[in-house]
């Protein structure tokens, strides 16, 4: 069944030199249980996707579409229907673990207030909660972490104490956003290890760069480009039988696979390129591919893609 199911999302931002299409009528399924990784280049509209699920954004900008999360359109709830969501049901870990951490704040006391505020326990239950959370990350002495500041520890362990704070209240739903960035490899695994034993019997939506992470914890992967999906399949499939040019360029360009970059840079996301987006920078484009806009097709069961190769 699915627990989230996005209907032709379009999220912009008004800018001085026009809209800023960021998600550019998506549509993307999660089932129950399922874990889903999105991954794209740099300013393809990953983290706006993300922060459009949870509606973390600022009330200037523009979200057309559906996004039902069991059943229920999460773009018509209240703020304070969709406060107690973002409390109980789905967790954003966000981005960056040395902006999102309060400083001031020592991090077991800012787990403590999160558990709090949405389930009303009190002060010394919820410290107690904030310890066992620090635990269930791995942090190797929760208690005395409990009582440091975010600049006292590591990399990676701010990324658990992000973690910790997004599992703090036993959410159904969490879209991790780019959780192993500037982790070296041995803790990048790690925190891999860790979000795969979080999300046992939960569903996730794990945005990332990076196709190595993705392949080794998620059932499927959606790729993104310019705002819009150009593929979906398998984690196995995307990894070993990728379909759309820019994916066979994405996998090409990862260390193991002799880390060729992509020719071109991102195209702008206020007007982006003709037909399909990615025809700039696509070896194989056609006439055609200037000109039309191609529309995500079928080519086996659960393989998406968006390429007039196949259209
Ligand atoms: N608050 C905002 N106002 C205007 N533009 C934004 C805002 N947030 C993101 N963008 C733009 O939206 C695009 C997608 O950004 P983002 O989702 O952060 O990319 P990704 O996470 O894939 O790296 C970028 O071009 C970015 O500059
Ligand atoms: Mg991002």
């Amino acid at each position: 069944m699915a627990l989230l199911d996005i209907i032709k999302l379009r999220t912009q931002f008004p800018s001085q030199d026009g809209m800023v299409k960021a998600v550019d009528t998506v549509d993307l399924l999660v089932a129950e249980g399922e874990r889903l990784g999105l991954i794209g280049e740099t300013g393809c509209g990953k983290t706006v996707l993300g922060m459009s699920i949870v509606r973390l954004l600022q009330p200037t900008t523009s979200i057309e579409g559906k996004i039902n999360y069991k059943g229920r359109d999460i773009l018509k709830l209240k703020e304070e229907d969709m406060r107690r969501l973002r409390g109980k049901e789905i967790a954003m870990i966000l981005q960056n673990p040395t902006t999102s951490l309060n400083p001031v704040l020592k991090v077991g006391d800012q787990i403590a207030e999160a558990i709090r505020l949405h389930q009303g326990l009190g002060k010394r239950e919820a410290n107690a909660r904030a310890i066992e959370m620090l635990q269930s990350v791995h942090l190797p002495d929760a208690a005395a972490n409990a009582n440091q500041y975010p600049h006292e520890l590591s990399g990676g362990m701010r990324e658990r104490v992000m973690i910790a704070m997004g599992l703090a209240c036993n959410p159904e739903f969490i879209i991790a956003d780019e959780p192993t960035k500037g982790l070296d490899i041995k803790t990048k695994m790690q925190i891999v290890e860790l979000l795969r034993e979080a999300t046992l019997h939960k569903a996730m939506l794990m945005i990332t760069h990076d196709l190595g992470v993705a392949g080794s914890i998620c059932d499927k992967i959606a790729v993104m480009y310019a705002g819009e999906l150009l593929e979906e399949a398998s984690s196995q499939e995307i990894l070993n039988d990728p379909a759309h040019p820019y994916t066979q360029g994405f996998i090409n360009s990862l260390p193991s696979r002799g880390l060729l970059p992509i020719p071109g840079t991102s195209p702008s996301l206020i007007c982006p390129p003709s037909g399909c987006r990615f025809h700039p920078r696509c070896r194989m484009a056609t006439k055609t591919c200037e000109m039309k806009h191609p529309e995500m097709v079928q080519i086996e069961k659960g393989h998406l893609v968006r390429c007039h190769q196949f259209n």
